[in-house]
Formats: structure tokens, C-alpha cells, sequence
């Protein structure tokens, strides 16, 4: 087996977004690309020869022949070891705790998380470093760089891997351990839940839950936790074989993309919980019956309740919520007597928390939730900790939510997302609308006055560094809030994202429809920003 130098020139796309890069299959597949990003990773890294790197994907179209790329690069690159997940499935907090369980270096994860996939759909690579988390702003931006100057690749010539049977195989001086993707990751999940009390509740047939994996990662993992070891019936998760383009769907489990589970959870006959994760399972929708928990209460529940599972059953160090998220666990944490953080949109601003043992819970309104356990979010965390919950405290998931509300009172949430905006006419809301910022304190809008208005900038307070521009807050003096920010996740022109946000401290008023509740904040965001006209669109394409 020979080590191949291939000559290449550089593509200027390859700027790492919110979670890795993200491009359409067909872009992927052109001659180099893929190559010329891994390439950058491994030459952006110092003192990874001979260590061990994972890989693994969500399953997606492309991720069995980007895998085969893969190991040969990092054959030829000096890695000591590859882990790669059998039939190259990993999901995302998996292949966390597989890089922190067995100290390597770093992972590949081949994913484009919820975004939809099949040959048209998207694929992406994210590069996580030794802690298992997502690379920081510093990593990713010296890949980057490095994808502008690149002139050749290393490959070895060799044939492709078995990549279904498990086991160790040599590849040129690297080993290849191909393994059980789900059995480190469930041993992880056990140490941290009350496996035995989840099981009465789920075999005590007076409980029916429901999880929808969405043809995407979890299936196997869902499988195996939920039927075989917690013995729920047959048929409590469905859509779970993984499948390239995810059976047509779009695997973000949402109100909107999750329907199947939705028409279920709001049926007839509707079982008592429900739960979807995302493409590459990082992602948690919860769902009682008829009733849907936001990701931004889910946080706050969690919180408040943590004590009851084992792994937490000593409290919390703190929590932390990105920015967009609602203040809902800031009260719990104030009740608590501990730190609430609020950092930039995007998982990898919590490691340093969670390294430095600041916050021990972690929630995005993007539907992510998770813990110090691994450095992802993480989809089946979230459905197993809500199952300890329900089963310690036996009462209905809107039992515990409204309870939770009673106590702290209800940040109505919601947001409003504008999809495939051209870039140019979103880029232009946004300046337009942070060039008002200096002049709106105080104004009156509405019945509301301007407290803050500001374009959200964060200090870390672990290392120091400091990320500008992370979204416009306009801030009400009652607490109610309004949030804009372009994603960092979409490969179609932009999508604007509108965050909106009230607090109602009065139990008799908590159950309103959250649209009707934020209806005077969506007419003042459209005032301000202007989004029919600026973005042509009379309706957001997605209401979470
Ligand atoms: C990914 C990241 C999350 C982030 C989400 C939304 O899932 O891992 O941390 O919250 O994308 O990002 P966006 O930039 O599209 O709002
Ligand atoms: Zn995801």
C-alpha cells in the first residue's frame, strides 16, 4: 500500500458554520472537496500521529464512501487508530463519549444534523476535539484557514474497509477498530439514570411512550435502550432504521418535521409520552399527550428536578442556556442558588463551562438539551432524564409542566423563522436593524419600553475570548424580549430567525396559546425589522 500526494487548489467555501461544514451532497462529492477539508483538519492539528481519532455519521447519503475516504487519509496522514462506528453509524453524542471514554484525540462526525439528506439533501464534517466537544472558534477558524492555502492531500492506495463487521483490521501502519455504536454510549446513559424505576414505568402497562427516531441515527440506539434493555413493547419506536435520505423526511423533531409522532401525540387514544431526536441525534423534541413541552421549560424542568436522577442526585454546579433561549431556567437556577450563564448560539460555547465545572446542565430552544456527561447535546439523554422524572414523580408530563409553572411562573416562547431569504435582503434587515440599536432605549413601542437594545457579545469567562455580533436583543422593561439572528446552520441563502418572549407571572393566565400570548411582540418585531418587506415573505415558513 503506497501513500499518495495529490496535488489540489483550494475552494473558498469551507468556512466551518454554528456546527461544522455544511454543503450540499453534489458539492461534497466534487473532485477534492471532501479531501481538501479533511486534509485541512489534519494539518490545522499538532501532535495527533499515532493517536486516535473516531469517526463516525448519522447515516446519510454519502457517509459510507466519506468514511472510506476518511480512513485512508488518516492512514496516510499518521494516525495510530481508527474507532469507527459499525456500518459507519455514530450519532453525534456517542461519538463524544466514545472520544472521552477512550482519551482520543479527536472525532470525525459525518453529519448535516437536521438538514435533509439524499443526493439532493446536505451532507457536512464536524471536527470535535479531545474533551469530545464540538472545535472551538480557534480551531475551526485555522482549518479554515488552512482550506485557503492548501495545495495537496495525502492518501494511501488501498481497498475499502468492512465497515459492518466489528473488530480490528490494519490500514497501511493504522489500525481500524471497528465498533458497537451504541454499547459505550447505553453503559454512559445507565450510570446516569434509574434504569430499574424507568423499567416499571415502562412495563407496569399504565404508560405507553412513543419515539419517533425519524428514519434517522437514534433508531438502533432507541431500539436497544428503550425495547430490549428497559423492555417498552415493540413498536415503541418507530421509524427507527436509519436510511439515507431518511425516508424523504426532514429529521428535526420539531412541531412541523416530527408530524407523524405529532398526529399521535395529539390523537385519539394518545400514548403518554412521546420524544423524536434529529438526524444525527443530538436533538430532543419532548411531548406529552395533546401537550408539547419547549425546549426552553424542558431545560428548566430538567433543573428543577435533577435531584431525581441518580448521576445529578448531588445538584448542580450551574446551568447555561444560549442567548436565544428563554430566561425559564435563569429562575430556576436563581431558586437554586447557583450560576445561570447565557452564551452565543452553538453547543461548542458550553465546553469550556463544563470543562471548568461551571454548569452542569446545558439547553439550546433549538430543541438541544444535555450535560456534562459528554460535550453534545444530547437527543436520548433528554428522553431518558424526562422518563426519570415521569416515573419518580408519577404524574403527567402537563402535570409537571404546569406545576413548574405555578412555582416560577411562564415564559411564553416562541420562534419564527423566515427560511431561503436571499442573503442579500437578510443581511441588509440585520445592519438596518443594528444601526437603530443606539437610538432605542427608552423608546415606546407598543406598550412596551426598551430597556436594552444591543447586538449580543460574550466573554467567556473560562479563556477570555471574546465572539461579537451574536444577535440583536431588543429587551422590554416587563423581562419580554425580542431576539434576531441569521442562522449559522442553513445552506440555502439565510434564514432569519425571530426569538419572541414574555413572562407571565400569573398562574390564572398560563394557558393561552403562546401565539396569541406573543402577539403584541411579533407585531413590534415586524416593525422594527421590517420582515415582509425586507425579506418578501408575508408568513414564517416555520413556527416553533
Ligand atoms: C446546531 C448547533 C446548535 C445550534 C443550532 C441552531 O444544532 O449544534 O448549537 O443551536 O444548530 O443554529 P442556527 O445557527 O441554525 O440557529
Ligand atoms: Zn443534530
Amino acid at each position: 500500500m503506497t501513500i499518495k500526494t495529490v496535488a489540489t487548489t483550494p475552494f473558498s467555501d469551507q468556512k466551518p458554520g454554528t456546527s461544522g461544514l455544511r454543503k450540499a451532497v453534489p458539492r461534497f462529492q466534487e473532485s477534492n472537496y471532501l479531501e481538501n477539508f479533511i486534509q485541512s483538519i489534519f494539518d490545522s492539528l499538532e501532535g495527533y500521529q499515532g493517536q486516535t481519532l473516531v469517526v463516525g455519521g448519522d447515516g446519510r447519503y454519502y457517509n459510507r464512501q466519506a468514511i472510506q475516504i476518511i480512513l485512508k487519509m488518516s492512514a496516510a496522514n499518521g494516525w495510530g487508530r481508527v474507532k469507527v462506528g459499525q456500518s459507519g453509524i455514530l450519532s453525534t453524542p456517542a461519538t463524544s463519549c466514545v472520544v472521552r471514554k477512550y482519551n482520543a484525540f479527536g472525532g470525525i462526525i459525518l453529519s448535516a444534523s437536521h438538514n435533509p439528506g439524499g443526493p439532493d439533501g446536505d451532507f457536512g464534517v464536524k471536527y470535535n476535539i479531545g474533551n469530545g466537544g464540538p472545535a472551538p472558534e480557534k480551531v475551526t477558524s485555522a482549518i479554515y484557514e488552512r482550506s485557503k492555502q492548501i495545495s495537496e492531500y495525502k492518501i494511501l492506495e488501498a481497498d475499502d474497509l468492512d465497515l459492518d463487521r466489528l473488530g480490528e483490521t490494519t490500514l497501511g501502519d493504522m489500525t481500524v477498530e471497528v465498533i458497537d455504536a451504541v454499547q459505550d454510549y447505553q453503559e454512559l446513559l445507565e450510570s446516569l439514570f434509574d434504569f430499574d424505576r424507568i423499567q416499571q414505568l415502562l412495563m407496569g402497562g399504565n404508560f405507553r411512550m412513543c419515539m419517533d427516531s425519524l428514519h434517522a441515527v437514534t433508531g438502533p440506539y432507541a431500539h436497544a435502550i428503550f425495547e430490549k434493555r428497559l423492555g417498552a413493547p415493540a413498536g415503541t419506536v418507530q421509524n427507527g432504521k436509519p436510511l439515507e435520505d431518511f425516508g424523504g423526511g426532514h429529521p428535526d423533531p420539531n412541531l412541523v418535521y416530527a408530524h407523524d409522532l405529532v398526529d399521535i401525540m395529539f390523537g385519539e387514544d394518545a400514548p403518554d409520552f412521546g420524544a423524536a431526536s434529529d438526524g444525527d441525534g443530538d436533538r430532543n423534541m419532548i411531548l406529552g399527550r395533546h401537550f408539547f413541552v419547549t425546549p426552553s421549560d424542558s431545560l428548566a424542568i430538567l433543573a428543577a428536578n435533577a435531584t431525581v436522577a441518580p448521576g445529578y442526585k448531588d445538584g448542580l454546579a450551574g446551568v447555561a442556556r444560549s442567548m436565544p433561549t428563554s430566561a425559564a431556567a435563569d429562575r430556576v437556577a436563581q431558586q437554586l442558588g447557583i450560576d445561570c450563564y447565557e452564551t452565543p448560539t452553538g453547543w461548542k460555547f458550553f465546553g469550556n463551562l463544563l470543562d471548568a465545572g461551571k454548569a452542569t446542565l446545558c439547553g439550546e430552544e433549538s430543541f438541544g438539551t444535555g450535560s456534562d456527561h459528554v460535550r453534545e447535546k444530547d437527543g436520548l439523554w433528554a428522553v431518558l432524564f424526562w422518563l426519570n422524572v415521569l416515573a419518580v414523580k408519577q404524574q403527567s408530563v402537563e402535570e409537571i409542566v404546569q406545576e413548574h409553572w405555578k412555582s416560577y411562573g411562564r415564559n411564553y416562547y416562541s420562534r419564527h423563522d423566515y427560511e431561503a431569504v436571499e442573503s442579500d435582503r437578510a443581511n441588509a434587515l440585520m445592519t438596518n436593524l443594528r444601526n437603530a440599536l443606539p437610538d432605542m432605549k427608552g423608546k415606546q413601542l407598543g406598550s412596551y419600553t426598551v430597556d436594552y437594545a444591543d447586538d449580543f457579545s460574550y466573554t467567556d469567562p473560562v479563556d477570555g475570548s471574546v465572539s461579537e455580533k451574536q444577535g440583536v436583543r431588543i429587551g422590554f422593561t416587563d423581562g419580554s424580549r425580542i431576539v434576531f439572528r441569521l442562522s449559522g446552520t442553513g445552506t440555502k441563502g439565510a434564514t432569519l430567525r425571530v426569538y419572541l418572549e414574555s413572562y407571565e407571572p400569573n398562574p390564572a393566565k398560563h394557558d393561552v396559546d403562546p401565539q396569541t400570548a406573543l402577539k403584541p411582540l411579533i407585531d413590534i418585531a415586524e416593525e422594527v425589522a421590517q420582515i415582509k418587506s425586507c425579506t418578501g415573505m408575508d408568513e414564517p415558513t416555520v413556527i416553533t
